[in-house]
């Protein structure tokens, strides 16, 4: 099989969906024939992403509420299953990029805040879809990753240590439980979304000029990736994770001479606060 179409009848889950690459994905998965449950904090925001893919022809419902609210978490696999019958594919998507500076100086509480929303509660979920119904009929769990989980930056360490331990328990997963669910992840690179506009807006040029293939990232560059592993096409597939970061870790091999203009910008820039 070569093509991402979605099994008959396939559920996705996908967190963080309301906008960027959460919403890439869930369009992305819809198109292939997936129906959707979708995720965010914030309820108006999420009925407008849902609203959006119905209008497109989508079979989507909305969750309201944090990937770390262990209610909220088994509310969306809950409603998968209630309203559609069945979870054949789990994104966990949804993250922070809180704290942002040097570790040093890190607020503890922030710290394990946000290892709760970018590593527990991708486990949590992983738990919940597989009792719900991926132990008896199997699945996909996607984990979005990130690039910065296999190299230091300026200021992303909780970040990046964080993305780090996704990746190790995205292997673990895969191994506790091939062969019936394969697990997976996405290492995106810079993207154009909210979560990294601190970095790329207004400086789009330099670090294209810094990228081997000369563009930072869409939504839809690590959509294109998520389909594939929650698909059939990858069915002898797992435990890996695909980078989709336009060449930024070959950068050295590709005769650019210019510094890495998204280290340069972590240096000098601030994410707005969540
Ligand atoms: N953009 C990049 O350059 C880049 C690079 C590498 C990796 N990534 C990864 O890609 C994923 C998506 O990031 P993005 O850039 O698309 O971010 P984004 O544009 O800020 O979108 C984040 C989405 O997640 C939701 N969200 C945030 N915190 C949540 C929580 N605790 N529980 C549930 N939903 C939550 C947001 O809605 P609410 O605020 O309403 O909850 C929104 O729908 C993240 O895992 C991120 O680490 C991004």
């Amino acid at each position: 099989m070569t093509s991402a179409q979605a099994r008959e009848g396939a559920v996705a889950l996908v967190t963080g969906a309301s906008r960027g690459i959460g919403l890439a994905v869930a369009r992305a998965l819809a198109k292939c024939g997936h129906r959707l449950v979708m995720t965010a904090r914030e309820p108006d925001a999420l009925e407008a992403a849902v609203a959006a893919l119905r209008a497109e022809g989508a079979q989507a419902v909305g969750c309201p509420g944090g990937v770390a609210d262990s209610g909220r978490a088994r509310a969306a696999v809950d409603l998968a299953t209630s309203e559609f019958g069945r979870l054949d594919v789990l994104v966990n998507n949804a993250a922070t990029n809180a704290p942002y500076g040097a570790l040093m100086d890190v607020d503890l509480t922030r710290w394990r805040a946000a290892f709760t929303v970018n590593v527990e509660s991708a486990l949590h979920l992983t738990q919940l879809a597989w009792r719900a119904w991926m132990r008896e009929h199997g699945g996909a769990v996607v984990n979005i990753c990130s690039e910065g989980a296999s190299h230091v930056g300026p200021n992303v360490g909780a970040y990046g240590t964080s993305k780090a331990a996704l990746l190790h328990l995205t292997a673990q997963l895969a191994g506790e439980l091939a062969p019936l669910v394969r697990v997976n992840s996405v290492s995106p690179g810079l993207i154009r979304t909210e979560m990294a506009r601190f970095v790329w807006e207004g400086a789009e040029e330099q670090l294209a000029a810094s990228l081997p293939l000369a563009r930072i990232g869409e939504p839809e560059d690590v959509a294109r990736a998520v389909t594939w592993l929650a698909s059939d096409a990858a069915e002898w597939v797992t435990g890996t994770d695909v980078l989709v970061d336009g060449g930024t870790s070959v950068r050295a091999a590709a005769g650019g001479t210019a510094p890495y203009a998204v280290h340069e910008r972590l240096r000098a820039a601030a994410p707005r606060e969540p």
